[in-house]
């Protein structure tokens, strides 16, 4: 299988399905808006992430816990906008689901309806399976996403590594088996040790998408503002940074404010 992307016309909750039974890694990246969906999409990513952590990266929240769904939805409803190829996920965000399995349920259908998007993503396991079977009995593919979940983020006290501990790791094993066997159609596992990570894929169907999770997995997602190195105040070990933006857009935004004040911006040809 050749390292470029596939040849999916349309990326859809099949052909991730496909691609782990080929053996071709599947490629995530988060984007909250029109214009870096667009570049994202036509670059040849196969699955956009419409992630709560806009939360943080959009509208500089210390956790993804205050997104509201209206927000989300303004979000992949832009996204979707941009968007030929890649297939859609949107996360459902705090307290648009934990509730019970209805106002689960129309959560995800007004995501649904309202952007455009092709599915939904979930944090939890067991705990929550009612709400995913009811969404999924509506006909809406559920992502489900394990290990380090931000939403309970109070709950766990602190963003380090999860499940290395036996006992959450037998509960994350078997929340991964549950989620595959309510018929979820992909799976995210967050910042756990990867020989775990590698287990869980190899024991489940459905493909896995990795952060911080190792190779052993079915395809990798990252925070696409932390790859492009916009974001440079953090600085996870599983984090490979492929620009450095950050730099690039000071460097630029200081040029600019030196032409304006020494008038040299803009020149004779820059008018009419
Ligand atoms: O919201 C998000 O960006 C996510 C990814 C980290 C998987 O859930």
């Amino acid at each position: 299988m050749s390292a470029s992307k596939s040849d999916f016309k349309k990326v859809t909750t099949n052909s991730v399905q496909e691609m782990k039974r080929n053996g071709e890694k599947i490629s995530m990246l988060t984007a909250y808006d029109y214009t870096l969906a667009k570049i994202i999409d036509q670059a040849g990513i196969d699955v956009i992430l419409v992630g709560d952590s806009a939360s943080n990266v959009m509208a500089g929240h210390e956790t993804t816990l205050p997104i509201t769904l209206d927000q989300m939805i303004y979000h992949a409803s832009s996204v979707v906008r941009a968007v030929d190829r890649a297939l859609v996920v949107v996360d459902l965000p705090f307290g648009s689901y934990q509730g019970n399995s209805k106002e689960a349920l129309s959560s995800a259908v007004k995501i649904m309806k309202e952007t455009g998007g092709h599915a939904v993503k979930m944090e939890g396991g067991i705990e929550i399976l009612t709400s995913i079977e009811r969404i999924l009995t509506a006909g809406i593919p559920v992502m489900g996403h394990l290990g380090l979940t931000p939403q309970s983020i109070y709950k766990f006290g602190t963003y380090t590594v999860r499940a290395k501990e036996e006992q959450e790791a037998e509960k994350l094993i078997a929340d991964a088996k549950a989620l595959e066997e309510a018929g979820c159609f992909a799976l995210v596992l967050e910042k756990i040790p990867a020989q775990l990570a590698q287990q869980v894929a190899e024991s489940i169907s459905i493909p896995v998408i990795g952060i911080g999770a190792g190779a052993g997995v079915d395809g990798q997602v990252l925070v696409l503002h932390d790859m492009l190195g916009m974001t440079h105040e953090f600085h996870p070990r599983f984090l490979r940074r492929y620009l450095n933006l950050f730099e690039d857009i000071t460097g630029a935004v200081q040029g600019y404010v030196r032409d304006v004040k020494a008038v040299d911006f803009p020149n004779d040809k820059e008018q009419y």
